[in-house]
C-alpha cells in the first residue's frame, strides 16, 4: 500500500537524515493521511481498513514509523523524529475520533430515516376473513340442537359397508342401496366405503354408549352424483338421534317443529309426508310452507307452498338388533339434514357450486 512505501525504509535509506528533511518526511506522509482520511471515511468496511492502516499495532503506519524512523535514527535525529511522531500520532488520531464520531452519527440517522413512521401514508389494510356459509350454517343447527340438550359427536368420512349399510338394516342387495351409490375402496374385510350419509355415527354411537342418547353429527358424506346446480360428489349432512325409554312420535314432531320455528322463523309451519328409508319406521320427509311466499305458492316451491327440508323418522327396531339394544324397551327418533341444501334454501342461492368456489365476492355476501 502506497502509504507505506516510504515508512518502510529507514530514513538513512531515503536519504533524508538532516532535520529539514525529517520534518519533510512527516509533512508529506501527513498530507497522505489528510487526502486519505476523505476517501475512505465514505464507506464503513473501508474506514475500518484505513483507520487499521495507520494505526494497526503491527504495521500500522505510525508503527512502521517507530521502528523504521525513530528507533534506527542517530541521536543526533532522534528528538527531532521523536517529536515530529509525537505529533503526526496526536494529529492521526483525533482526526480518525472526530471522523468516528460523525461516522457514527450518520449511520444514527440513517437508521432513524429507515424507520421512521409516515403517519401520512395509507395503511395496511389486512382483509379478516369470515366464517364459510356452511360453517355458519352448521353453527346454527348445533346452537338450536344444543338448546334442546343434544351434543355434538363426529365420525369417520371412510366406513365401512358394514356401519353405512348393513347395521342400517340396509342389506347387501337391497334397492335402497342404488340411490346412495358410492366410492367403494377395496381392501381387506369387505372394503371401504367414504359414508354415504351420517347415518353410521347412529350405530357407531349406540355401540360405544347405552341409552339414553341424544346426539347431533355434523359431517362430510360422499355420493356418486353427476355434479349439476344442487349436486356435487360430497355435501354436508347433521344427523340427530334421540333413543330413550319413553320418546313418542309425539317428541318427533315436537322437536321438528321447534328445529324448523327456530331456524327459519316463527311464522314457518312443518309438514310430515310419508317416506320411506330402511332404518327408520315410520319415515317421514319434513317440509316446511315456503319462506319466500309463505306458502301461497310461488316458482321457488313450485306452487306447492311447501319446500322439502329433510328426512327423518322413528327409529326401526330392527337398528336396536345391530347395537343390542333392548327394542322391546327403547324408541326413538333419528333425522338427517343436507347442510347445503339448507343453507342454499334460507339464503336464497340457486347454484351448489357457489358454495365451493371460495369466491370472495360470493362468500363477502355473508360476514
Ligand atoms: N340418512 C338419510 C339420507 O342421507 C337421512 C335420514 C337420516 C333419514 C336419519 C332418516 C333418519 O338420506
Amino acid at each position: 500500500m502506497h502509504e507505506k512505501e516510504i515508512v518502510d525504509k529507514t530514513l538513512a535509506e531515503l536519504g533524508g537524515a538532516t532535520p529539514e528533511k525529517v520534518l519533510a518526511r512527516f509533512a508529506e506522509v501527513s498530507e497522505r493521511f489528510d487526502k486519505q482520511v476523505a476517501v475512505h471515511s465514505a464507506d464503513p468496511e473501508n474506514w475500518r481498513i484505513f483507520v487499521l492502516t495507520w494505526t494497526g499495532r503491527k504495521g500500522g503506519v505510525l508503527s512502521l514509523i517507530t521502528d523504521n524512523w525513530l528507533k534506527p535514527a542517530p541521536p543526533e535525529l532522534k528528538r527531532v523524529v521523536g517529536q515530529e511522531l509525537n505529533k503526526l500520532k496526536a494529529h492521526v488520531e483525533a482526526v480518525l475520533e472526530e471522523r468516528r464520531v460523525e461516522i457514527e452519527a450518520a449511520a444514527e440517522q440513517a437508521v432513524q430515516a429507515r424507520e421512521q413512521i409516515d403517519l401520512s401514508l395509507p395503511g395496511v389494510e389486512r382483509a379478516v376473513g369470515t366464517r364459510h356459509l356452511i360453517r355458519q350454517t352448521y353453527e346454527e343447527l348445533q346452537r338450536i340442537f344444543l338448546s334442546i340438550g343434544f351434543s355434538v359427536v363426529e365420525g369417520p368420512e371412510i366406513e365401512t359397508p358394514y356401519y353405512n349399510f348393513e347395521a342400517l338394516n340396509i342389506p347387501e342387495h337391497h334397492p335402497a342401496r342404488d340411490n346412495m351409490d358410492t366410492f367403494y375402496i377395496e381392501g381387506a374385510r369387505g372394503g371401504h366405503v367414504l359414508r354415504t350419509h351420517t347415518s353410521p355415527m347412529q350405530i357407531r354411537t349406540m355401540e360405544k354408549q347405552a341409552p339414553p342418547v341424544r346426539i347431533i353429527v355434523p359431517g362430510k358424506v360422499y355420493r356418486r352424483d353427476n355434479p349439476d346446480a344442487t349436486h356435487g360428489y360430497m355435501f354436508h349432512q347433521i344427523e340427530g338421534l334421540a333413543v330413550d325409554t319413553d320418546i313418542t312420535f309425539c317428541d318427533f314432531k315436537g322437536t321438528v317443529e321447534y328445529f324448523v320455528r327456530e331456524f327459519l322463523g316463527p311464522q314457518a309451519k312443518t309438514r310430515l309426508r310419508p317416506s320411506y328409508f330402511p332404518f327408520t319406521e315410520p319415515s317421514a320427509e319434513v317440509d316446511a310452507t315456503c319462506h319466500v311466499c309463505g306458502g301461497s305458492g310461488c316458482r321457488v316451491c313450485k306452487f306447492s307452498g311447501w319446500i322439502e327440508l329433510f328426512g327423518a323418522g322413528m327409529v326401526d327396531p330392527a337398528v336396536y338388533g345391530f347395537v343390542k339394544y333392548d327394542a322391546e324397551r327403547l324408541s326413538g327418533f333419528a333425522f338427517g339434514m343436507g347442510v347445503d341444501r339448507l343453507a342454499m334454501m334460507k339464503y336464497g342461492i340457486s347454484e351448489l357450486p357457489l358454495l365451493y368456489q371460495n369466491d370472495v365476492r360470493f362468500l363477502r355476501q355473508f360476514p
